[in-house]
């Protein structure tokens, strides 16, 4: 079986997605993103216009970890164009069951995700939430079998915090970008066993890491 993730149209629109990411990658770097001094929402709407992906293979990775765990609930942290997002949806349509939870501040990239997803075929396992993780990710009932953290760094333990308890042993806690300084809370969090995880660092992209937890 060719899988949802390697066959057309998802597949093409991910390599079209990834070109458009590194060529903007190549040109002029806009870094007021990272401006500590503005709001989550401001920092949003600065790079509305910014990929900031996975990468393809921790897109590989995602996807083989959603159709080995099943979960009902995919939550992801942080959307942007939806790169990440049609990992997730990928590996949901081949389970026959679940859907992706996610979440953006900016509207714009909410309105170009949609689009794609519905363009690809993968709208009905997607949800999309706009606004500030902390408030869309309040009320989500069933129990969250995966989650991806890619969202503002600093809010990666505060995101968690909010989920916790709708962690079933066996959930697992996937942390983009774990070599960023911001993150040092969460990875003391979920490192220290007396918090009931099993996690683990290992390399991706240049220079950085994905934390891959497990809720014991
Ligand atoms: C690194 S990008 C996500 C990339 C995406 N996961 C992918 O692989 O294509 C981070 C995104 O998180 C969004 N974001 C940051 N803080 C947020 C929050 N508190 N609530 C919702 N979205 C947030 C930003 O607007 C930005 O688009």
């Amino acid at each position: 079986m060719t899988t949802t993730l390697d066959s057309d149209p998802l597949a093409s629109t991910l390599r079209q997605l990834y070109a458009a990411a590194d060529a903007q990658r190549r040109g002029p770097r806009r870094r007021r993103e990272s401006d500590k001094s503005r709001s989550a929402q401001q920092r949003a709407d600065d790079a509305s216009e910014v990929y900031m992906p996975i990468d393809p293979d921790a897109g590989r990775l995602l996807y083989s970890l959603v159709r080995a765990t099943q979960p009902t609930v995919v939550v992801e942290f942080g959307m942007s164009f939806g790169i990440s997002t049609l990992h997730l949806a990928a590996a949901v349509r081949d389970n026959g069951s679940g859907r992706v939870v996610t979440t953006e501040l900016s509207a714009d990239k909410v309105a170009a995700a949609q689009a794609t997803f519905d363009r690809v075929g993968v709208s009905d396992v997607i949800e999309v939430r706009v606004g500030d993780a902390l408030d869309t990710l309040q009320n989500i009932d069933s129990p969250v079998g995966f989650v991806l953290l890619d969202g503002w760094k600093e809010m990666y333990l505060p995101v968690l915090n909010l989920l916790e308890d709708r962690l079933p042993s066996g959930t697992l806690v996937a942390a983009d970008n774990a070599g960023h300084a911001e993150t040092g809370a969460y990875l003391d969090h979920v490192r220290d066993p007396a918090h009931g995880y099993v996690s683990f660092n290992f390399p991706s992209k240049q220079g950085d890491s994905m934390e891959l937890s497990l809720k014991a």
